[in-house]
Formats: C-alpha cells, sequence, structure tokens
C-alpha cells in the first residue's frame, strides 16, 4: 500500500531565511503600509501567497543552466536549447521568445486584434483583456455556466461554453473574431482545469469557421495532471503526451514561463502559421528584442527548456496538485468557506461569507488579507470589489461579483510544515471572525487601484454580530 504522506519530491540545497515577526510588529508594518499588502516590503512577510508567478524555486540543474548561458546577441545556443524544447512540446514550428507573457499577448493580440475585432475566452486573463482592449478590440469571457457557481463541484469547471462559442462566432461574423482563447488552467477560480473533449471541441468550431485558436498554457503541466486523473481515456498517458495532444488541437499558444516553466522571468509564443509568426516579427524585433532573445537572457532561456522538462516530471506533479489541495480540503473542513473544487496553483476564499457582517463597501476581502496578515505574516491578494469594484455617478460602490481572496502557491517553495502553519492561523481567522471590521480607502488612483490604494480600518460603524 502506497504511504499517505505524499512529501516533497527535492530536497533543500540553498535556503532563504524568513524573519520570524511578532503581531506586534507586523500591525507596525501594515500601517506604515496603509493596510494595503502590496506596499509592504518582503522581508515584512513570513508566507507569500500574493502570486504563483516568478515566484518558483528552480532546481539545481536549472542553476547549472544559468552558468551555461550562451549571451551571444544573435544565435545563441541557449535560445536553440530554448526553441527546440518548445518545439516538442507543442508541435508549432515558429517561437516568438518575449520577456513576460504579456509581451507575447501584446505582439500577438495586436497583430489579430485591432478595431471592430472580437476574443472569445474561457476567461482572459486581466494582461490578456487589457491588451486587447488596448489594441481597440473586444473581450468577451464565456466559461461554462457550472463555473459561476463558487460551491458547485465539477471535474472541468474551467471548460470553455462552446454552444455559445458557436452562436458568438455566427452572431459577430467568423471574419471578425481575432481568436479564440482557452486558458489552462482557467487562472480566474483557482487554476480550473479544462478538459480535452472541451479543447477538441473548440477546436473543431474553430476549424469549421476558419477561426485562430489559441491555448494560453501558463499552467498546462498543472492542466494535464487533472486531465489524466479526470477525463477517461486519458489515465495510461503521460502528462507530456496530454499536453502535446492539447497543443495539437490549436493554431498557437502564449506562454507566461514564470508559471509552468519553473522560472522567475519569460515568456514566448508559438505558432504554426509561418505567416503569422513573420507578421508578428518585427514588432518583437522593435520592442522586445531581437528574435532569437526576445527580451530574454541567454541564461533565462537556458533555464526555461530545463523547467518545462521539469514541471511533467509525475512525481512533482503529483505533489503540486496535492498540496494545494491540501490546504483548500483543510480549509473547507474547518468551515473556511473556499470555491470548489479546489484548482491547480491556488485556494480562494469566499471573504463575503466568511464577514457576513462586513458591508461590501467596507471590502471584506481586504478585512481578510489584512487579518491574514496581521495574525500570521501571511500576504495574499484581494480579488474582489477593491480589485474590480467601479463607483456609479454619486460615488457609490459597483461592488464585484464576488469578493475573492487568493492563496497563490509558489512552486517547489514552501514545505508541508508551511502549509500546516498556514491552516493553523485560519483557526485563529474563523475564530475571531464577528469581531473583524470592514476598511475605508482613505487614497486610491484612477486605475489599478488595489496596487497602491491606501486603507484604514473602522472603528464602530460596523455593528458587531455575536
Ligand atoms: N495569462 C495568464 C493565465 C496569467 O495567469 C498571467 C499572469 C498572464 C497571462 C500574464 O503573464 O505576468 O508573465 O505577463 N498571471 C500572474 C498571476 C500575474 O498572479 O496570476 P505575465
Amino acid at each position: 500500500m502506497p504511504f499517505k504522506t505524499i512529501i516533497e519530491p527535492f530536497k533543500i540545497k540553498s535556503v532563504e531565511p524568513i524573519y520570524m515577526s511578532t503581531e506586534k510588529e507586523r500591525g507596525a508594518f501594515l500601517k506604515k503600509a496603509f493596510y494595503n499588502p502590496f506596499q509592504l516590503r518582503s522581508e515584512q512577510v513570513i508566507i507569500d501567497f500574493l502570486t504563483d508567478s516568478g515566484t518558483s524555486a528552480m532546481s539545481a540543474r536549472q542553476w547549472a543552466g544559468i552558468m551555461m548561458g550562451d549571451e551571444s546577441y544573435a544565435g545563441s545556443e541557449s535560445w536553440h536549447k530554448m526553441e527546440k524544447a518548445i518545439q516538442e512540446l507543442t508541435g508549432f514550428k515558429n517561437v516568438l521568445p518575449t520577456h513576460q507573457g504579456r509581451a507575447a499577448e501584446r505582439i500577438l493580440y495586436s497583430h489579430l486584434g485591432g478595431k471592430g475585432k472580437v476574443f472569445f475566452s474561457n476567461t482572459h486573463f486581466d494582461t490578456t483583456r487589457a491588451n486587447i482592449e488596448f489594441s481597440g478590440a473586444e473581450a468577451i469571457d464565456i466559461p461554462i455556466p457550472e463555473s459561476k457557481d463558487p460551491e458547485l463541484i465539477h471535474p472541468f469547471k474551467g471548460n470553455m461554453d462552446t454552444t455559445l462559442l458557436e452562436v458568438l462566432i455566427k452572431k459577430y461574423d467568423p471574419k471578425n473574431v481575432g481568436a479564440v482563447i482557452l486558458t489552462v488552467t482557467n487562472n480566474s477560480g483557482g487554476g480550473q482545469p479544462v478538459s480535452m473533449a472541451n479543447t477538441k471541441m473548440i477546436s473543431s468550431i474553430c476549424k469549421k469557421y476558419g477561426v485562430t485558436f489559441i491555448i494560453d498554457c501558463c499552467r498546462i503541466a498543472e492542466n494535464s495532471y487533472f486531465v489524466q486523473h479526470r477525463e477517461s481515456g486519458y489515465e495510461n498517458t503521460s502528462y507530456r503526451d496530454i499536453a502535446h495532444e492539447m497543443f495539437s488541437l490549436a493554431d498557437g499558444a502564449v506562454m507566461s514561463a514564470k508559471k509552468d516553466a519553473l522560472v522567475n522571468m519569460g515568456g514566448f509564443f508559438a505558432v504554426k502559421d509561418s505567416g503569422l509568426a513573420e507578421a508578428c516579427r518585427s514588432l518583437l524585433i522593435i520592442t522586445e528584442g531581437f528574435s532569437t532573445y526576445g527580451g530574454l537572457s541567454g541564461r533565462d532561456m537556458e533555464a526555461i527548456a530545463i523547467g518545462l522538462e521539469e514541471v511533467f516530471d509525475p512525481d512533482y506533479l503529483k505533489y503540486r496538485i496535492r498540496s494545494t489541495e491540501y490546504l483548500g480540503e483543510k480549509l473547507h473542513k474547518m468551515g473556511v468557506p473556499i470555491m470548489l473544487p479546489v484548482g491547480g496553483h491556488a485556494v480562494y476564499i469566499n471573504s463575503r461569507a466568511l464577514y457576513p457582517h462586513i458591508p461590501l463597501d467596507e471590502y471584506p476581502g481586504q478585512a481578510l488579507v489584512c487579518e491574514l496578515y496581521l495574525k500570521g505574516g501571511i500576504r495574499c491578494a484581494e480579488v474582489g470589489s477593491v480589485m474590480f469594484g467601479k463607483y456609479d455617478e454619486k460615488h457609490k460602490l459597483i461592488p464585484a461579483p464576488m469578493d475573492l481572496v487568493r492563496l497563490a502557491i509558489p512552486r517547489r517553495v514552501y514545505t508541508q510544515s508551511h502549509i500546516e502553519y498556514v491552516i493553523e492561523v485560519f483557526e485563529k481567522i474563523l475564530k475571531d471572525r464577528s469581531k473583524i471590521k470592514g476598511y475605508s480607502i482613505t487614497y486610491e488612483p484612477e486605475f489599478l487601484r488595489h496596487f497602491t490604494a491606501h486603507f484604514e480600518p473602522l472603528k464602530s460603524k460596523t455593528p458587531v454580530q455575536k
């Protein structure tokens, strides 16, 4: 019988010390940061769950690769390694390197987009949407209806609504469709997976209407894990072969290598059509760098080539998905309201359900983010009315559809005892839930206010519920 405990399938060679602050110190740090954890210094944080992007620990092999990086301006050996790794994984011949995911999006979607064009996706990530809209085109999210219910269990809650896709392609006219973008896993909602069956259906609709089909593949290995374990017919297919099959259904892929390529910086896009690649290459050279490095150093490309191989290791993926699920399962059992089922890279907390006594215009998500920091030095992001809220003409808040808090888990960084600590902090959060008060905003910029806004804890305005 296999052992119950899934251990981290790695040993630690190099460590970064964590400063173990006291609650009193954290109170002062948070006040100085205007109650916005984005304004904290990283050394003031014990567990950093702000993002899983660019926060991975590299392997000894990747660090060795860093020393092998070929920094030649043109035709670097490291470029050839990265290009080959991507070609072999995706099957796409034309690879264009960029410094991170959004640079690849800007180049590809400004070419495919523009005024009058429309894009459909299971959910456009913020930067994807922003790049599409910046080009003058429209971005429409069409996830399956099940994805909107935070508690509903569905094996592939990241799927796209394919019936609606076909209706919309016809409605907008296929010639106006910039591309259909499938984000795997779907970041919003915590990395919900997409099935192969859904991908096949999207592919056949796109082929039928002659529409370009792109996969945003920054968490493709995590998605492959879910396909192997949840979709019948894939039990005996390797994670890498599952990814390869998914790519074979599309015309191209965009990747932020900061996720499943296990590196701290990097990105690329790869396409089947040489004409499309050629058309994008000039913009790549003007804005990112020559086509054999994009915005990357040789050493970054070397590390990406190795990371893309390591991420498909079955022991790694089992540990990765199970450790996220373990945290979610424990929180759920304890009574913390979370988005279900748990996805690949993050656990989302429903702060409205946790703090029902905090009015939405007093930001329950911000209250939880601050509480997690104060009680346990845990830093995470509010994904709710601070991030997406708008004001009406009387400056009254129009809240976001949900007030979530994202615990995004860096890859290969924290051990099970870190996770046990986080679970313990949540026990305290639950115990004190009725005492917690909301926050008011004392300063906010016009755009992307969550990064730099200032907050103040409210004192007696909110009635305390017992
Ligand atoms: N696509 C998806 C699905 C993403 O999650 C991200 C980044 C990007 C594209 C953009 O990539 O950051 O390299 O420019 N997500 C990060 C996050 C920022 O925290 O979820 P990038």
